[in-house]
């Protein structure tokens, strides 16, 4: 089944870059996200890692509402959405036209990117504003992080999880 679930997928990511979508090669996604309306609008870099329902958003629709004034029935709004080299977009991440991300950026789960993410911080948030720098966030988890037995760890992740956070009952 994971086999077939794993050709579906890079069907589909095949279809996206057939339309014009620009994704390096080495990037991991969690599930596929929405690319949005056009794809050949986004563009990803090297070594990123897009999490679960991750959306693109390319253009503004709500012209829509005054599109049939004569004074208005030519306008258009697009933007390129670019995520730059070695950046982490989190779960559930909506991001919107003419925004540019990274390099070496964390976009926190449930954000909505309205602005540019500056090189090297962590955002976060409606709209999504700097928490921190990454460097910062780096020590933040260092120091953070359990005595645990990284060979365990290795060979059974799921034992080592579950020594250090057991099931409460
Ligand atoms: C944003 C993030 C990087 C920060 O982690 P952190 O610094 O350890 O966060 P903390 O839990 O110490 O919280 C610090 C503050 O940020 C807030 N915060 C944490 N995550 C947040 C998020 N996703 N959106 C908005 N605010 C967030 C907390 O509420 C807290 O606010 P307070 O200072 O007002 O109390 C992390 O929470 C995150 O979202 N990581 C991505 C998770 C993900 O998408 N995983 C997908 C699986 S691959």
């Amino acid at each position: 089944m994971d086999a077939i679930m794993r050709r579906i997928f890079r069907w589909r990511l095949d279809r996206y870059k057939k339309r014009g979508l620009q994704i390096a090669d080495d990037c991991r996604m969690e599930g596929m996200p929405m690319f949005g309306s056009e794809p050949y609008l986004v563009s990803i870099g090297k070594h990123c890692l897009l999490s679960g329902k991750v959306t693109f958003i390319t253009h503004d629709g709500s012209t829509f509402v005054f599109r049939n004034r004569p004074e208005y029935s030519d306008v258009i709004k697009f933007g390129r959405i670019t995520v730059h080299d070695n950046c982490f977009i989190g779960y559930g991440v909506t991001i919107l036209p003419g925004v540019s991300i990274g390099p070496n950026a964390i976009v926190a789960a449930g954000a909505l990117v309205t602005k540019d993410v500056p090189e090297g911080t962590v955002v976060a948030g409606l709209p999504a504003k700097v928490m921190m720098t990454v460097d910062e966030y780096a020590e933040k988890v260092k120091a953070a992080t359990p005595d645990y037995d990284r060979d365990l760890y290795k060979s059974d992740k799921r034992a080592e999880l579950l020594r250090l956070y057991p099931y409460p009952w």
